[in-house]
């Protein structure tokens, strides 16, 4: 048996993508799941498939983030789960939306998946982790927090993300809790697909797997890094995007249509 990290962990948008490979690669180390998204079928499937193949505890738990009732279910179903010493906030979406032609309330949804589930959750978590002075929380963010064209809603709420990280792992230096902001880059997972994006347009080269990033954030967790950019070239593009000698250049980049249509392909 591998080594155990965590005892307890809650996924959110563990139906999918990245979230589903979190559930994986923590139900093969040994840790409990609580797993959280709108599709319960699928959720299902895959608890019933992990707690046969690693004999671990899986529970699923219906959760659409965008609604108030759902969102205050999960908080309430967090603060008494005293042995959670995981907490991943994965949910999210790319959005279809022109921000000014938001005609279905897209940005608030974005605002209340990304932004408001990500503090309440976390905020609900953080006591019985203080209690024991052990615990982590992984802030699924993206590359496109720093970006000046991967979409107003969708890189905004996902800079929050990595702010928040940053500064929360400082107010709570020396008390066992570990926080991380994730910046994936381009992954292959359902993300595109639900935006109705074209992933043919961008070649392979620029894509990484979903089980290779997942790694490289549990991996990160025994370190003292907030920020984690997985691969070379993700961390390339983010340190040119906020380098103020660069910095000019992406924005003047950013304004071309070529690079305009590219970066619709939000990361
Ligand atoms: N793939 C990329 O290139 C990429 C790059 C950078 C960052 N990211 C970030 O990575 C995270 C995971 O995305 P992914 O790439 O794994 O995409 P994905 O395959 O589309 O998975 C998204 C997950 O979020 C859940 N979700 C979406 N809206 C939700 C809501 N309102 N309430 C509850 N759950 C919701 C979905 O579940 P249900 O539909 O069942 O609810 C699904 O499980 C996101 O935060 C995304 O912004 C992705």
């Amino acid at each position: 048996m591998k080594k155990q990290f965590y005892q307890k962990a809650l996924i959110t948008g563990a139906s999918a993508g990245l979230g589903e490979e979190y559930a994986r690669q923590l139900a093969d180390a040994g840790t409990n799941l609580i797993l959280v998204a709108r599709r319960k079928d699928r959720l299902e499937k895959l608890a019933l498939e992990l707690s046969q193949k690693y004999g671990v505890s899986v529970e699923i738990f219906t959760a659409d983030l965008s609604r108030d009732y759902d969102l205050s279910s999960l908080v309430e179903k967090i603060r008494q789960t005293e042995d959670l010493d995981l907490l991943i906030n994965n949910a999210g979406f790319a959005g279809k939306s022109k921000f000014y032609r938001d005609e279905t309330g897209e940005a608030e949804q974005m605002i209340k998946v990304h932004v408001i589930a990500t503090v309440l959750l976390t905020r609900a978590a953080l006591p019985a982790m203080l209690k024991r002075n052990r615990g982590a929380i992984i802030n699924v963010a993206s590359v496109a927090a720093f970006s000046p064209f991967s979409g107003a809603m969708y890189s905004s709420t996902k800079a929050f993300l990595v702010m928040l990280s940053v500064n929360l792992q400082n107010e709570l230096l020396g008390q066992g809790i570990k926080i991380q902001a994730l910046c994936p880059g381009l992954t292959h997972t359902e993300f595109h697909q639900a935006a109705g994006m074209n992933k043919e347009t961008i070649p392979e080269f620029l894509w990484m797997r979903a089980d290779r990033v997942v790694r490289i954030s549990l991996r990160a967790l025994r370190g003292t890094k907030v920020i984690v950019i997985p691969g070379c070239r993700n961390r390339i593009i983010s340190f040119l995007m906020r380098h103020p000698l660069t910095f000019n250049l992406v924005q003047w980049l950013s304004r071309r249509s070529k690079v305009r249509k590219m970066a619709a392909m939000k990361q």
